[in-house]
């Protein structure tokens, strides 16, 4: 790494409120690359996203509070440039000593980003010598800034996309069994195909959250006013088919809360999902679901937990994930592979001061949904793994697109040529998290 321009691609896409980071854990997860970097005598010039500008210049979505908290973190001073691209940017990065970083600004102020327009990537690989993705979150986008730059450096993953991989990969090769995933969050949409993986690999699926009344619905009972996707019901109607043939238990909540409103202060009662009454809304799984959730994972020995289970931002309705991320506490105390993703579900084990427990807490959203499914992320198949642990993992290589550029890699074997259709990979996916 003595000195080396290293071109960091992180994923810095954090949850602000009033200008302010609500968690921080993306940034935390992307620190152990960057001290790795720094103390290895690099420079490093560090890319993100935030949010979706939609390739124009978003005030609100400047990178500043993000360099302000890395800046706390690491001890270190983290200045922004102005603009991802520039002379005042090309001088900057001209001006960096080993040891010191830069944080270029939001590259979605560019249209050229998120349409992987060569020529953006080209000028942003400029910036380095050689390009480390850490971007686990991003690393189902096929951007400039996570795929296209990988054409003109010889290109590396980081220490947070090596854990991240290592954490899912584990859970899907060789988990200790039995083995039970816990999904919830609003919507069945955007979940099928993982919950297909799922239920092959899985003995218990436990469902919660907006995606266990289309469920319920599949199964023959009326949710009232509860959201549920009625697009989704066959989906979910084939998946439960999916899990008697192969024998896995599919825990639907037996009651639940239901309220007048979807807000703050409303009037709600527990009833049993048999009669859910028809003008109310389930905004969270009841007491005797609770507690057959309890007792179904007491021989369980790794659980895989994303999504809420009810409406986690109105406190009243926030205890069945409460509860849940009690006894994965309780779990992980006892010697479970515990596995969490999801920006609800961790900030639930955050309240509870139990984070720190899990055997891993994925940055990815969407990211780690395309990674359970088993579909190849463009960000992690554009580095050549070849001779690394994850060698066997599915990763395509992508050749460079330009033949005569700079190589992606001289250790990359021959390989098939590109199969990613960014188009194809890069839909909006998206893991809302909360039932609304
Ligand atoms: C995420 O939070 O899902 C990643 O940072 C990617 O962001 P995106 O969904 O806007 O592409
Ligand atoms: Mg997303």
């Amino acid at each position: 790494m003595q000195g080396q321009r290293v071109l960091l691609r992180v994923d810095f896409n954090v949850p602000l409120s009033d200008g302010k980071i609500v968690d921080d854990s993306r940034i935390r997860a992307a620190v152990p690359t960057i001290k790795a970097l720094l103390d290895g005598g690099a420079s490093v010039v560090i890319m993100s996203h935030l949010g979706r500008p939609d390739g124009r210049v978003v005030d609100g979505l400047r990178l500043r509070p993000a360099a302000e908290r890395l800046t706390q973190l690491i001890r270190v001073n983290v200045p922004t440039t102005g603009d991802a691209l520039g002379v005042g940017t090309d001088d900057a990065v001209r001006r960096l000593r080993p040891g010191e970083l830069l944080l270029l600004e939001n590259v979605r102020f560019h249209a050229g980003e998120e349409r992987n327009d060569p020529s953006f990537a080209e000028r942003l690989a400029s910036y380095g010598d050689v390009f480390v993705n850490d971007a686990f979150g991003a690393a189902h986008r096929a951007h400039a800034s996570t795929v296209g730059v990988a054409a003109y450096l010889p290109s590396y993953v980081g220490l947070l996309m090596e854990q991240e991989v290592e954490a899912l990969s584990n859970l899907l090769d060789k988990p200790a069994r039995p083995f039970a995933a816990i999904v919830g969050g609003g919507k069945v949409s955007g979940k099928v195909a993982v919950l297909e993986a799922l239920i092959k690999k899985v003995d218990l699926l436990i469902l919660g959250g907006g995606v266990a009344n289309t469920f319920l619905v599949a199964s023959g009972r009326s949710v009232g006013k509860s959201l549920y996707e009625s697009k989704m019901v066959d989906d979910a109607r084939r998946i439960l088919k999916l899990a008697q043939d192969r024998g896995v238990r599919v825990l639907l909540p037996v009651d639940g809360v239901v309220a007048k409103e979807v807000t703050r202060g409303t009037e709600f009662k527990v009833v049993s999902t048999d009669k859910l009454p028809a003008s109310w809304h389930m905004v969270d799984l009841g007491p005797s679901s609770i507690t057959a959730i309890r007792e179904a994972l007491t021989p369980i020995k790794t659980i895989l937990w994303n999504g809420p289970l009810g409406v986690f931002e109105i406190p009243s309705f926030a205890v069945a994930t409460r509860e849940l991320a009690k006894v994965a506490a309780d779990k992980a105390d006892a010697g479970a592979t515990v596995v969490v993703g999801g920006g609800d579900s961790i900030a639930a084990l955050r309240q509870l001061g139990v984070a720190e427990k899990m055997t891993h807490l994925s940055t990815g959203g969407g990211a780690s949904l395309e990674f359970l499914e088993g579909r190849d992320l463009p960000g992690l198949a554009v580095v050549p793994t070849a001779g690394s642990p994850y060698e066997t993992l599915p990763i395509i290589y992508v050749a460079p697109v330009k033949p005569g550029a700079k190589a992606a890699s001289k250790r990359a074997p021959a390989k098939p040529k590109p199969i990613i259709k960014p188009s194809a990979l890069d839909d909006e996916d998206d893991e809302s998290d909360t039932p609304a």
